[in-house]
């Protein structure tokens, strides 16, 4: 009996963001969003599910770990145990990232992708794509939206949701766009996201604010991408970003993410379109700027933002597919 499967899933970039979760049901969204899965980085997981184990063993990049990402790990191992009735199977996971984890790339959305394919497939269980997204969103929101490639939804979730997966709302084909991403440090991590909404929705006097506005941005983003659209959907894209901030700034005590480069990326991209270069910036739970752009200006993007004042280096990244077992 061989219950072992490899899976690869790449990272995504929400253009209309998610931050803060609903009160009632179990992992759900407060806020729709829409994201793009991204080519080139990939994180790649192998589960081996082995009688001989007495508990879950992980081991990141090469390393063992433990504690709390072990713990999420296995929680979402024994939703897959649950639902193949293999109660007392414990897993082996060994999961690779091909790019570096502080490169200001969601990791935990392309690692929580992969292993919800991988550990599904171990587990000889036939999921579809909707199943394995929603098996991923019970252990970290983006990771539903890494399950499916090219330009990805994820609705809020309202009261009795049981089920919540993303949906492809179009191929990575659809739209020849980019992202480059402008690194502003290599350092250490900053609050965790889930941790970060958790207090700005517990404490953040503009919480209602983002989640009574965020849906339309989220609407103008949508329309623009199937519109393909890039002035319509740029400054629905950088609200979506800046009130998900302003949110956590004012959160009590408030949460910034930004450092000194990160304003000055900001000011670079206004000075760039102005300029006559179109691209659009979001900025996740970190101090790393990201430019939307079309696909034709990305590299001209990046060597903007490489000219930028403690702008370490840039990535350029283009739509991609979703996760997938390795044959
Ligand atoms: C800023 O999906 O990491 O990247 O659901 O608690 O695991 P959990 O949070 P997570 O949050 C991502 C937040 C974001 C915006 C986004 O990707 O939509």
């Amino acid at each position: 009996m061989n219950l072992s499967a490899t899976a690869i899933a790449h990272p995504n970039i929400a253009l209309a963001k998610y931050w803060g979760k609903t009160a009632f049901g179990y992992n759900l969204p407060a806020v729709p969003s829409l994201s793009v899965t991204l080519a080139g980085m990939a994180t790649r997981t192998t589960v081996s599910f082995d009688e001989s184990l007495a508990a879950d063993q992980l081991v990141l990049n090469g390393e063992p770990s433990a504690g709390e990402t072990l713990a999420r790990v296995s929680g979402l191992l024994d939703r897959v145990r649950a639902r193949a009735g293999k109660h007392g199977l414990r897993a082996r996971v060994d999961s690779k990232n091909d790019f570096p984890t502080a490169s200001g790339l969601a990791s935990s959305a392309s690692a929580f992708a992969a292993l919800a394919v991988a550990a599904a497939r171990a587990a000889e269980l036939e999921l579809d794509a909707a199943a394995l997204s929603d098996l991923a969103r019970r252990t970290s929101v983006s990771a539903a939206r890494s399950v499916l490639g090219g330009f990805v939804t994820l609705r809020a979730g309202v009261e009795g949701d049981e089920v919540l997966p993303a949906e492809q709302l179009a191929p990575p084909a659809h739209w020849d766009v980019a992202i480059v991403v402008a690194v502003t440090r290599e350092g250490p991590k900053d609050v965790g996201s889930s941790e970060g909404m958790k207090h700005t929705m517990k404490t953040s006097p503009y919480t209602g604010a983002w989640v009574e506005r965020a849906p339309a941005l989220f609407e103008r983003v949508r329309a623009g991408v199937l519109a393909k659209d890039l002035a319509a959907i740029g400054p629905a894209v950088e609200q979506s970003a800046l009130m998900m901030h302003a949110a956590a700034i004012a959160a009590d005590p408030g949460i910034l993410y930004f450092s000194g480069a990160t304003v000055e990326a900001i000011a670079a991209v206004r000075r760039m379109r102005k300029d006559g270069l179109e691209g659009y910036l979001t900025i996740d739970a970190g101090p790393h700027v990201k430019v939307l752009t079309r696909g034709s200006d990305a590299e001209r993007v990046a060597e903007t933002m490489r000219s930028v004042p403690g702008v370490l280096r840039t990535i350029v990244a283009r739509p991609g597919p979703g996760a997938h077992v390795e044959p």
